[in-house]
């Protein structure tokens, strides 16, 4: 079966199709970072009102791409969580679609997307693994024992890593989307001008916290703010928040006793987290698996594979439609067609 994708959730407009036998055929982007980036954040009227603008002829590029040798049988899109309007763009589009298609349409999960999207590479890993979901608006450790089968083991008590990253850009003057300018001034940073705490690493258990690093990031921020000085905290924060991530993760394996550690969501391009689970890695015996850069922030093509192996687990939804704002990853439905 042949699914197109639609991805809509906060400020990406993103389009894809997905074919069950050969896999990802195309796939489209279009950012509306220009469109924020004065407001220093995402306005949600704003990013509505542009995925209204650019999605259809987003998904008519990438039909185009696909080719037409055979219909698509499916539509997926992001139902949350996310913003409200921006997901009920791609929702009404994507079940009209459908509607006027005669195929099934099924709304994803934006972080089951995330979680699967290691699996859209080559020598994919095998169930069950932990996965790290570091996001804009989530952060959490998963036992994912097989495709729909998901144990939260930790998530943020407070603030997302993304958002972390995103704040102290913010504060630093820095400018938006925080997480790569942060990434870019600490390659110029001192490694141990400041030193901040690694937050909730000195007690048991797998949660996170990150509001106390910005606490940190404010008090060193306090002074006259030079160049290096920018640089420096950077430097330091993107430290401590790589480091915080990869003591729980280590934690992790060590309680579930997988070798297989699934890393995705927009932090996961992080250079400097990718070479801390690297060593990790090398160090445990145990095997991390990324998605490639494109696809570690948001992107159609993990909305299109999801909802690919959802539909076909034969899952069936009416003609309405919703959005949901807030939506947890345990809360998603059973899969009807079985787990793998
Ligand atoms: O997954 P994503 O694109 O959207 C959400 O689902 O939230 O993640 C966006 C987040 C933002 O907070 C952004 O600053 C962060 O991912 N991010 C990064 C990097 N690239 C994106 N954080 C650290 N280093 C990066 N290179
Ligand atoms: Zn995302």
């Amino acid at each position: 079966m042949r699914v197109l994708g639609i991805e809509t959730s906060c400020d990406d407009t993103a389009a894809a199709v997905y074919d069950g036998e050969r896999g990802l055929l195309s796939h489209r982007l279009y950012s509306q970072i220009a469109l924020h980036r004065d407001y220093g954040g995402v306005v949600p009227e704003l990013a509505s009102r542009d995925h209204i603008r650019k999605l259809l002829p987003l998904i008519q590029v990438v039909l185009d791409a696909a080719g037409a040798e055979q219909p698509i049988g499916g539509v997926a899109y992001t139902t949350g969580p996310g913003l409200a309007g921006a997901l009920l763009v791609g929702a009404a589009l994507g079940r009209s679609l459908a509607f006027a298609w005669g195929v099934p349409a099924v709304g994803v999960h934006h972080m089951e997307g995330h979680l699967l999207s290691p699996l859209l590479e080559p020598d994919p890993p095998a169930f069950p693994f932990l996965a790290l979901l570091v996001s804009g608006g989530h952060t959490l450790l998963a036992d994912v024992r097989a495709f729909g089968d998901y144990r939260i083991l930790g998530e943020s008590v407070d603030d997302a890593a993304g958002e972390a990253f995103d704040k102290t850009a913010k504060l630093l003057g820095l400018g938006y989307p925080g997480g790569p300018a942060i990434e870019r001034a600490a390659a110029r940073g001192q490694p141990e001008r400041f030193t901040f705490p690694r937050p909730m690493t000195d007690r048991p258990g797998l949660d996170f916290s990150f509001s106390g690093l910005k606490t940190a990031c404010v008090q060193a921020a306090a002074v006259r703010l030079d160049a290096q000085t920018v640089a420096d905290i950077a430097r330091a924060f993107q430290d401590a928040a790589v480091d915080t991530l990869a003591i729980k993760c280590e934690r992790a394996l060590g309680a579930t006793g997988y070798k297989r550690l699934v890393v995705a969501g927009g932090v996961s391009a992080n250079r400097a987290l990718r070479a801390r689970l690297d060593d990790l890695a090398a160090r445990t015996a145990a095997r991390v698996y990324y998605p490639r850069l494109e696809f570690c922030t948001d992107n159609a093509a993990m909305i299109a594979f999801a909802g690919y192996l959802r539909l076909r687990g034969d899952r069936h939804e009416g003609l309405e439609f919703n959005a949901r704002a807030r939506w947890r990853l345990t809360d998603l439905p059973a899969l009807a067609g079985g787990a793998q």
